[in-house]
C-alpha cells in the first residue's frame, strides 16, 4: 500500500451503506460534487469509482489529510486534487468558477464546534446550484433525544474531548439550514444509529 494512504477503520463499516444510498439521494444529472472534511479521502476514491460521470473535489481542513485523499484519488480520473479548506471561513473555494450539485459531509459536525455545521449553510448558499442537495452523515438526536444508549455514551466521549462537540439535533440543524435558505428534506436511517440527512434549497 502507497504508505500515504491513511486508513480509516470505519469507512469499511461503512462505505456499501453510503455508497448505496447516494445512489438514491444524487440529483439527477449530478455533475460536480463537494466533499467537506473527507479525512483520509477513502470515501471520496469510492464514490468516485462507482460514479464515473460525476467529478469529485475532496477538501479538508487539515492540510496532513490531503496527501492521503491525493495518493486514495490516484487511480481515478474523476477527482480534483484536494484542497485545503476550513468551512468556517466564508470565502472558501473563493476561487472555484464550479457551482457543485452535491455537497456531502461525513462525520464531521458531531466533531466540530457547532459554528462548523452553520457554517455547512453559509457556504454552500454561495458555491452551490440551485437543484443542490446537501448529505450530512452521522448521528443525530430526534427531538433533542438521542437515537441510541451507544449514541448517548459516544456523547458523553465526545464532550469529554471538546465541550463544544457533540451529536447534534436534527431540528437544530434544520433551523441553521433555513437560516440560509435551506431546508430538511429527507431522513435516511443508516446501521449503527446513523442517519444521512438531506437539505435542499427551499
Ligand atoms: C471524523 S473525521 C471524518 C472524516 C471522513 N469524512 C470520514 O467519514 O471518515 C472529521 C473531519 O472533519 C475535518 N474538519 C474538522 N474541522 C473542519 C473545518 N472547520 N472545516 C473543514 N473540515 C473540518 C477534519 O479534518 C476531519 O478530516
Amino acid at each position: 500500500m502507497n504508505d500515504k494512504k491513511r486508513d480509516a477503520p470505519s469507512y469499511h463499516r461503512n462505505i456499501e451503506v453510503i455508497t448505496n444510498q447516494l445512489r438514491i439521494i444524487l440529483p439527477k444529472n449530478t455533475k460536480y460534487v463537494l466533499e467537506i472534511g473527507s479525512g483520509t479521502g477513502q470515501h471520496v476514491a469510492h464514490f468516485a469509482s462507482e460514479f464515473p460521470d460525476i467529478v469529485f473535489q475532496p477538501t479538508d481542513y487539515k492540510v496532513e489529510n490531503l496527501e492521503s485523499i491525493d495518493a486514495w484519488a490516484a487511480d481515478q480520473k474523476n477527482i480534483l486534487s484536494a484542497q485545503r479548506l476550513d468551512i468556517t471561513k466564508t470565502d472558501w473555494l473563493a476561487d472555484s468558477t464550479r457551482k457543485f450539485d452535491a455537497l456531502l459531509c461525513f462525520n464531521v459536525i458531531h466533531i466540530t464546534p457547532w459554528e462548523v455545521t452553520k457554517a455547512i449553510f453559509i457556504g454552500a448558499d454561495k458555491i452551490m446550484n440551485k437543484d443542490c442537495k446537501i448529505a450530512i452523515y452521522g448521528p443525530f438526536k430526534i427531538n433533542g433525544t438521542q437515537t441510541s444508549q451507544s449514541n448517548e455514551e459516544f456523547e458523553k466521549w465526545l464532550k469529554g474531548r471538546d465541550s463544544a462537540y457533540g451529536v447534534r439535533d436534527i431540528e437544530d440543524v434544520n433551523k441553521a439550514a433555513q437560516a440560509y435558505g435551506f431546508s430538511h428534506i429527507e431522513k435516511h436511517p443508516m446501521p449503527a444509529n446513523n442517519f444521512i440527512n438531506v437539505f435542499a434549497r427551499t
